[in-house]
């Protein structure tokens, strides 16, 4: 049976503790100029509906670096802005590729690629979470500051973003603290929050939901596909933005995170993207070594 990765809930606690080491394992190889060829003979397929930086180049490094192929494929340029369906897109994907990722909107069109694809599928980021993303997060956590268990993360701004989804799930699967700071309209919806359990507390004060904390993340106030409500985002969330004063509320030492791409002086100040408890270009550069063990569980099973 092929096992996609959707989202966070697709994989284990367990799952996640030897993907992380073999994360670890294949970045310190990675260091040490070391070849590895585990997936060679492999060919992967990227397909993107949404466009990308980190996503892409860091899928197909993962790839080529382990000794497989990858095909990269934007919607825009392809049969399916033509009306091909995407099932019979992820039907003929099946045909060529061992593993398909897929970047796109609602998570209704996720589904029924995943659900007509022969070969695992992995969300590369849709409306409803960006789990890659989370991975590399947490790697980085865990890299930087030990185990993520017990860690208390705050999250600012659009937290009813994917972004902001994926952290609600992650503290089902990381034993974390979450502490959510954002304006009513956007919180992530009830049911999610509900299966979090009491792992996450919501608040409209910021420095409330900083204070004592040893990550602090942010994401954009605008993701794509909303940039219609642009002017409203940003009125809304002024207030929100993760600057040095309130980085200065959370505990000695803490990190700060950031998906990227950033707004520097919306979402956050340029001095604390740039600043020294910024892990964002460690994180960015974790995408690669987290989803080469990813791509790794998938495929080779
Ligand atoms: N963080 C992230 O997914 O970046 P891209 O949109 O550049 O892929
Ligand atoms: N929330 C952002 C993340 C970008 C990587 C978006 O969806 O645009």
């Amino acid at each position: 049976m092929k096992r996609d990765f959707l989202t966070l809930s697709d994989l284990t606690e367990a799952d996640y503790r030897v993907l992380f080491d073999r994360a670890h394992a294949l970045k310190a190889s990675r260091k040490r100029k070391e070849v590895v060829t585990s997936l060679a003979g492999r060919h992967l397929v990227l397909v993107f509906e949404k466009a990308s930086t980190r996503t892409h180049l860091s899928f197909e490094a993962a790839m080529y670096q382990l000794g497989g192929t990858v095909t990269t494929l934007s919607s825009a340029s392809s049969q399916i802005a033509r009306g091909e369906t995407i099932e019979d897109t992820a039907r003929v994907i099946s045909g060529y590729a061992d593993c398909v990722m897929f970047r796109t909107f609602g998570d209704e069109r996720l589904n029924a690629f995943a659900k007509a694809s022969a070969v695992p599928v992995i969300n590369g980021l849709s409306e409803g979470g960006h789990p890659v993303q989370i991975l590399a997060d947490l790697f980085t956590v865990e890299e930087r500051l030990g185990s993520v268990k017990g860690k208390t993360i705050a999250f600012l701004g659009d937290c009813a973003s994917n972004m902001g989804r994926s952290f609600v799930e992650a503290t089902r699967f990381f034993g974390f603290e979450l502490r959510l700071g954002c304006p009513e309209g956007y919180r992530p919806a009830a049911a999610l929050l509900a299966e979090a359990g009491g792992r996450v507390h919501v608040t409209a004060d910021p420095a409330e939901a900083v204070r004592g904390a040893d990550v602090v993340v942010t994401d954009v106030w605008t993701s794509m596909g909303q940039e219609a409500e642009s002017a409203r985002r940003m009125k809304e969330l002024h207030g929100y933005q993760l600057d040095e004063a309130l980085l200065a509320k959370a505990k000695p030492g803490a990190i700060v995170l950031h998906c990227l791409p950033a707004h520097r002086g919306e979402e956050i100040s340029a001095g604390v993207l740039d600043g020294p408890q910024s892990a964002v270009w460690d994180e960015a550069e974790n995408r690669m070594h987290v989803q080469k063990a990813l791509l790794e569980k998938l495929i080779l099973g």
